[in-house]
């Protein structure tokens, strides 16, 4: 026998082979697994990618601020069985508890094996919306103020506080912005754009996003909300667009004769920072339990601002009591959340009365 049959041979082997794995990987990557949500869903997954996108496309929306480049620590969920060890990505989003309790980011997760995982009920409730563009308005130098309607589905039922995601097209990102309109009206969308330096979502809506625009959404999400069910008075702190789901959260108090005392604090650098003013003053006159304090932190000599000045964190402090029967939302950068927490602890707020989206 020839001496180059076998070689041959065992060349068209191994070529057989590394054709049967690429059309295996082609055709879905191989064994199906099983994907159990909440001890009631079951689904069978045959591709090996990421669990956020997996549900995703499953059309279960988890929430995905960064867009699964594990710097938000919005995608948690619960792992049951499965899914391997904690990777050093996610370290930096799980407290303690959360790392012995299974807590995971779906972003890092990938669906080997068969999987076992608990999400929040009301995450099923989050759907990818159809939406056209119907308005931009200019609030500031560098805020907008954008309103969507909602094509199909028709309606995104939110709670006050909560957030929506805009997917940017072309580049497929995904960004998370607070809602800022009235839930009474679940078919427009209103959110509050600041612009970021050479920020990709925000350079998008900022430069590039024109009124009749179709845009994805997807929503709600989010754990900050107004506490319905509570008749205590609140404290409201908000700078920059952090003011969006404080709007919201005001507008549904409003529907409802502002029965609550509302304090309601918005820190801006100077005059050219503050927006919406007339619509929060106006507020004010209608409802006596409401209270907006403005102020600025540098006003220029131009401003001749007459409001109250300094850091927040010393308006909120000049201007509050014991708030030990109080509730407190917050919005904005991290920094200014944990400095504005340190002084509500000074008025003896109780920390299980403290609501607050970190804008990081
Ligand atoms: C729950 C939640 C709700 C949010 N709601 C709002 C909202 O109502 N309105 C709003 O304008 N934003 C909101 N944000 C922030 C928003 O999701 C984006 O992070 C922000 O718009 C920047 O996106 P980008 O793609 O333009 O910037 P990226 O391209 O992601 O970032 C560009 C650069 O800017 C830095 N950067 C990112 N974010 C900020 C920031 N906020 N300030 C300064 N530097 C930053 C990054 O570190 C990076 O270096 C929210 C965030 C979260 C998590
Ligand atoms: S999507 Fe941001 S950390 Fe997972």
């Amino acid at each position: 026998m020839n001496i180059f049959v076998p070689i041959i041979l065992m060349g068209v082997l191994v070529l057989i082979t590394l054709l049967l794995i690429v059309v295996d990987k082609l055709l879905g990557g191989g064994k199906e697994k099983i994907l159990m949500i909440n001890d009631e869903i079951i689904i069978p997954v045959k591709n090996e990618d990421t669990l956020l996108n997996t549900l995703s496309d499953q059309k279960i929306y988890l929430p995905s601020a960064c867009g699964g480049k594990a710097t938000c620590g919005t995608c948690k969920f619960r792992l049951i069985d499965g899914g391997g060890e904690i990777k050093p990505t996610e370290l930096p989003f799980l407290s303690a508890s959360e790392k012995e309790n299974g807590v995971r980011l779906s972003c890092q997760v990938k669906v080997k094996d068969d999987m076992k995982i608990e999400i929040p009920k009301q995450l099923l409730n989050a759907k990818s919306y159809k939406t056209k563009v119907i308005s931009i308005i200019d609030q500031t130098y560098d805020i907008k103020l954008v309103k969507f309607k909602l094509i199909s589905p028709t309606r995104m039922e939110f709670k006050p506080g909560q957030f929506a995601q805009i997917v940017v097209p072309g580049i497929d990102i995904i960004r998370a912005y607070s809602i800022a309109s009235n839930p009474a009206f679940p078919d427009e969308i209103e959110l509050i754009i600041r612009q970021v330096p050479n920020g990709q979502a925000t350079t998008f809506v900022h430069k590039a996003l024109r009124v009749g625009d179709k845009i994805t959404l997807t929503g709600p999400f989010g754990d900050f909300y107004l506490q319905e069910s509570s008749e205590r008075d609140m404290i409201c702190i908000a700078g920059g667009s952090g003011k969006a789901p404080i709007r919201s959260i005001l507008y549904y108090l409003k529907d409802r004769g502002m029965n609550r005392k509302v304090k309601y604090f918005f820190g801006a650098k100077s005059k050219r920072d503050l927006y919406m003013t007339e619509e929060f003053e106006q507020l004010q006159k209608e409802f006596p339990n409401f209270e907006y304090i403005p102020a600025l932190s540098e006003p220029l000599p131009e401003d001749n601002w007459t409001g109250q000045t300094g850091l927040i964190t010393d308006v909120v402090d000049r201007n509050v009591g014991d708030l030990s029967e109080s509730e407190a939302y917050l919005c904005g950068s991290p920094g200014m959340i944990n400095a504005c927490i340190k002084v509500l602890n000074k008025h003896d707020i109780k920390q299980h009365n403290v609501f607050y989206d970190k804008f990081s």
